[in-house]
């Protein structure tokens, strides 16, 4: 369930044909839950090689999850360069981020993808990378380890400090912000979690508060996404100045 403030105010129901500006940063949002019906029409977007995956999962819902994730995002790109949505291809960076592969699209296009629970996040931008994250909020088992082994010393300081009736919302604020880091940059968890600071604090903005080792990245912005209390989810792009919109998919 989504909040209704951000329902009415923050996500707009994409209109069919979108312009992407350099300064641009679109986020969209897709729920995974899609009846069979479309479901059915959606796997023949697919590749011959995603459709594999997706019967290679070992509970079937998973493999729905994937197909839906994937093929929207076909059809999402393919309004970005108006391409039939199977006639993309995707190739993978050396630490396994997706690009698009057709010819003139690879350095223009820049997208990521990240999914939990019942819901998809992309971000798309024309000439500067992105990150996305999104994870559905639950329990931690082993708080205190987990927080020493993702967050570096000033995020653990903040973490410190917050009550305890904020601790879970801190957690998935660091780690989400975090995740997104690492998904623009590109490098997944290869490049060092504690080698960088995010806000954690729960009410303060989100914000990268510095970068150890990766020269230009103190340049890059970050923000949070509100999907309503259940989800945590944050994107981080290349460069300062930006222009963000917030899209609903719906599937019709
Ligand atoms: C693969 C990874 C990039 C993200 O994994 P994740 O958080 O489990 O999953 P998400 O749903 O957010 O993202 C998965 C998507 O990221 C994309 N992706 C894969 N490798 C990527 C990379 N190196 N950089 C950016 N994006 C990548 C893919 O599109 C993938 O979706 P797909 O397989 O359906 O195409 C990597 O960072 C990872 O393994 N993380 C583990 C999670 C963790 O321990 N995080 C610590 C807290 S910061």
């Amino acid at each position: 369930m989504y909040s209704q403030i951000n329902e009415t105010t923050l996500w707009q129901t994409a209109p069919r044909q979108i312009t992407l500006n350099d300064a641009d940063v679109h986020i969209w949002r897709v729920s995974l839950n899609q009846p069979e019906a479309t479901r059915q029409k959606l796997w023949q977007v697919l590749s011959a090689d995603e459709q594999q995956k997706v019967s290679r999962f070992m509970f079937a819902a998973d493999g729905h999850k994937y197909l839906v994730a994937r093929a929207i995002l076909r059809v999402i790109l393919g309004r970005y360069v108006e391409m039939s949505p199977d006639m993309l291809q995707f190739g993978y960076s050396d630490y396994g981020k997706p690009y698009l592969q057709n010819e003139k699209l690879t350095q223009t296009i820049h997208f990521n993808v990240s999914h939990s629970g019942d819901l998809a996040l992309y971000g798309i931008t024309k000439n500067r990378r992105i990150g996305v994250d999104v994870e559905q909020m639950r329990p931690l088992v082993d708080e205190a380890q987990f927080v020493k082994s993702i967050f570096s010393a000033v995020e653990q300081q903040a973490f410190g400090r917050v009550r305890p009736s904020q601790k879970q919302d801190a957690f998935f604020n660091g780690w989400t912000r975090k995740e997104a880091f690492i998904k623009a940059i590109g490098m997944g968890l290869s490049f060092p979690l504690t080698a960088f600071d995010v806000s954690v604090v729960p009410g303060l903005p989100a914000q990268l508060l510095g970068v150890r080792g990766a020269p230009g990245c103190q340049e890059w912005s970050m923000d949070a996404l509100t999907l309503g209390p259940e989800y945590k989810a944050a994107y981080v792009v290349e460069g300062r100045q930006h222009q963000p919109s917030y899209f609903t998919f719906a599937y019709n």
